[in-house]
């Protein structure tokens, strides 16, 4: 009797794990088929159609981590993550900036914080090697001398003191800031719109501590140019605007009553359409700006072999 309780309940146990090792089998048939078009080799799951739109923006991430890395430390991704790089080439030219303490420090956290942007994005998409970029003091004076329409004497240098770096960084997360607005409603996975939506949070907010920095100092003269600050961010904005062939979508700290919020105040803290809302940029529309050509086929400027990834590269000619 004992011996047949046994064996009933040994068997009654089998069958109830072959019963569930079945039913995890078609539990995972099921989910294998419904991820046919999911890219999942990095553990999350996203469209294939929202893989591009990921990536690409990695080409301004890597810009940015760099940037402000070498400003704050005097040193890039190759000392801090160098596995981030995917063994893309070393930037040109970037050093450490003359700052202040309590703009180092600044720079040092937006530092970090892209480097924690870098790694969101590969936590989700495969990502691709750092691109070439010029952060020569020469780059960001070619810059300028186009904003202006003139050679500025002696060269514009970022590096120089804090206000030449903030009005060099009203040129970054802002453009960055553009772009995910613009990838939003391209994307279809949850887990791709949350991860825009972060990183768009966090450059907003970097965009916002740069610009309320420069609006505190939006009359200043900017050394030795007698040009103030204000003039400054208004030629880099109308500039952005005509690089980018699509209408206004940028806007310096003072602009006519019209264009500020509900249409009735010149003082411009943050860029937004009439209705205050962020305004949005294609990947092409940034290509053309970071590039400085107008021609996302023409790459040059910050990138002067292009950037990377799938939407960089199919519009160079000779990719
Ligand atoms: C970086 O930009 C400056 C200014 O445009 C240019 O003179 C220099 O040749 C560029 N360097 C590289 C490696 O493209």
């Amino acid at each position: 009797m004992a011996i047949t309780s046994f064996i009933s309940t040994a068997s009654a146990t089998s069958s109830t794990a072959s019963m569930a090792l079945f039913s995890l089998l078609v539990l995972i048939l099921v989910l294998s088929s419904n991820c046919m078009d999911l890219e999942s080799s990095h553990g999350r799951q996203v469209p294939r159609g929202d893989v591009d739109l990921l990536e690409f923006p990695l080409n301004l991430e890597y810009f940015e981590a760099e940037l402000f890395l070498y400003a704050s430390l005097g040193y890039g991704l190759d000392k801090v993550a160098p596995n981030l790089a995917m063994g893309g080439p070393s930037p040109v030219g970037a050093r450490a900036a003359n700052l202040g303490p309590l703009l180092k420090d600044i720079i040092l956290q937006f530092a970090l914080q892209e480097v924690g942007h870098l790694k969101a994005i590969k936590k989700t998409v495969k990502g691709f090697p750092r691109p070439l970029l010029n952060l020569s003091a020469a780059s960001f004076a070619t810059v300028m001398d186009k904003a202006f329409g003139y050679t500025l004497k002696p060269p514009f240098d970022p590096y120089a003191n804090d206000i030449n770096f903030l009005l060099a960084s009203y040129l970054v997360p802002y453009v960055g800031l553009t772009g995910y607005v613009g990838a939003n409603p391209k994307l279809h996975g949850a887990v791709s719109k949350r991860l825009v939506a972060g990183l768009l949070g966090v450059e907003s907010g970097q965009d916002a501590v740069i610009r309320a920095l420069l609006y505190e100092r939006k009359a200043w003269d900017v050394k030795p140019y007698g040009i103030t600050v204000v003039e400054f961010t208004n030629r880099m904005s109308e500039f952005r605007n005509k690089l980018g062939h699509d209408g206004l979508k940028d806007e310096g700290l003072i602009v006519p009553p019209n264009l500020g919020a509900e249409g009735k105040i010149k003082g411009n803290v943050l860029a937004g359409d009439k209705y205050s809302v962020a305004y949005d940029r294609t990947p092409e529309e940034i290509l053309r700006i970071v590039y400085g050509s107008g021609d996302e086929s023409v790459p040059g400027g910050f990138y002067p072999k292009g950037g990377n990834g799938r939407i960089a590269r199919s519009h160079l000619r000779s990719a």
